[in-house]
Formats: C-alpha cells, sequence, structure tokens
C-alpha cells in the first residue's frame, strides 16, 4: 500500500530519471530517498564509456545523501520505464542493506508499484557483523 510520502517519493524519482546520464544503454532510471527526518535526496544512472565505471541511480542517490551527513534512512524508490516495477542491480542492494533501507518502493513509468523490505532484496547479506 503506498503512503502519500511513498508517492512524492517516486515523483521525485521520476524527474531525476529525466536527468539520466545514459548514452550507452539509453536506460533512463530515477530514484529518490527520504531520510528518517523527511529530508529528501534524488539521483539518476549515469554512465561512462569505460561501462563499469556506471553508477545507478539508487547509489546516486543514496551517496548524495551520505556525503550530506545522512545515515538513517526510511525510504528509497527507484523507477525507470519497465514492463513490472524496477528491480535494483545487485550492487545497489548491497548498499541499501549497508543503510538499513526497510522499505524500498520499486515502480516504472505506467504507475506500478511494489514495496520490499531489506532481507526481501537481499537475503543473506553480507555486514558488519561479517567482519568481527
Ligand atoms: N541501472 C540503474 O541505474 N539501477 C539499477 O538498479 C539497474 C541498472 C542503470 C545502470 C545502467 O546505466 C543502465 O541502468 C543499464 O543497466
Amino acid at each position: 500500500m503506498l503512503t502519500e510520502s511513498d508517492k512524492e517519493l517516486i515523483e521525485l524519482a521520476k524527474e531525476y530519471r529525466d536527468r539520466a546520464y545514459a548514452p550507452y544503454s539509453n536506460f533512463r532510471v530515477g530514484a529518490a530517498v527520504r531520510t528518517a527526518l523527511g529530508t529528501v535526496y534524488g539521483g539518476c544512472n549515469i554512465e561512462n564509456s569505460s561501462y563499469p565505471m556506471t553508477n545507478c541511480a539508487e547509489r546516486t542517490a543514496i551517496f548524495k545523501a551520505v556525503s550530506e551527513g545522512e545515515k538513517e534512512f526510511a525510504a528509497l524508490a527507484v523507477v525507470a520505464d519497465t514492463e513490472g516495477p524496477c528491480p535494483p542491480c545487485g550492487a545497489c542492494r548491497q548498499v541499501m542493506s549497508e543503510f538499513r533501507i526497510d522499505r524500498v518502493i520499486m515502480a516504472n513509468m505506467k504507475g506500478d508499484a511494489r514495496i520490499v523490505t531489506r532481507g526481501e532484496l537481499l537475503p543473506f547479506a553480507f555486514s558488519d557483523s561479517d567482519l568481527t
């Protein structure tokens, strides 16, 4: 069930999708994160002629927030022009796991959306507790 703030986060993700730098794949992705205190940060995918240097939209949004000093997150939305709700890639799932983002809203341009938890996205995640 989408809340009003989930819907706002999807709309922000769509706005950031317009900023995607995706000349190689032409696959545009937007994301937005909401902090525990309600501040929002958006991001888009940023590709590179050296393909592996590409940064996904979700990580752009999370890294923007973290670099502004944020560490507590309430939700993240990701949107692309996919058939079903856009699933985050494995690397982004690991980063969402690091920052304990427990509400991930996968969405597409047709208005489909699905909310999943961190554990559903990345069961058996590697974490700080494995480093001890
Ligand atoms: N992409 C994202 O931005 N997020 C994902 O979770 C999946 C993939 C981007 C990376 C690349 O620029 C394009 O989509 C095609 O893989």
